[in-house]
């Protein structure tokens, strides 16, 4: 949500790393039934996939992106770092912090209209427990990083309220 109106205010390209794999799980790819695999389970599919997935959108101009859900744990980090070092340089990291209890009831109102497999109270729990264990870790690398800004913005209220604290963190 807060990606969108990044991309309207600031012409700032979204890239979602999620909606991307999605798409790429219904085009018949052979990734296809991984890909979906991981989706259900909450799990984080293998950097050279997701991020494949995103460098090919990247390549296709050149812009300043917001990329939403990536990266999600170590694998993902040392895949960018492994295949983006010459191609992308970083210059923030937007950190929404919210309570697991009002997460899971935004994804379960969500899941009455998106359509989404994962946005049901079973995947939501694997999905916020691989948060715990494998997201909020990577964020200390971002903390001590002297070049890229980490912006933690509360993303309690409504979504006019974590648009105003977006805006002023950009
Ligand atoms: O960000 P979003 O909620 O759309 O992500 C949905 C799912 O896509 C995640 O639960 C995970 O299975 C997958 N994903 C991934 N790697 C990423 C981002 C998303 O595997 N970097
Ligand atoms: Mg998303």
């Amino acid at each position: 949500t807060q990606c969108k109106l990044l991309e309207e205010e600031f012409g700032l390209v979204h890239l979602s790393a999620g909606e991307l794999l999605r798409n790429e799980r219904s085009s018949g790819s052979a990734d296809g039934e991984l890909i979906e695999s991981y989706l259900c389970e909450g799990k984080i599919v293998p950097v050279k996939i997701s991020l494949g997935l995103l460098k090919r959108e990247m390549k296709k101009h050149s812009a300043t992106y917001i990329i939403d859900g990536f990266p999600r744990n170590q694998d993902n980090l040392d895949g960018w770092h492994q295949l983006m070092h010459s191609f992308a340089t970083v210059d923030a990291v937007l950190y929404f912090d919210i309570p697991t209890e009002i997460m899971i009831d935004r994804m379960l109102t969500r899941g009455e209209t998106s359509g989404r497999s994962d946005d049901n109270i079973a995947a939501a729990k694997k999905r916020i427990h691989t948060f715990k264990e494998s997201t909020l870790p990577i964020l200390d690398y971002f903390q001590s990083h002297p070049d890229i800004k980490l912006c933690t913005i509360s993303g309690l209220g409504s979504i006019e309220d974590v648009w105003n604290r977006t805006k002023t963190a950009i």
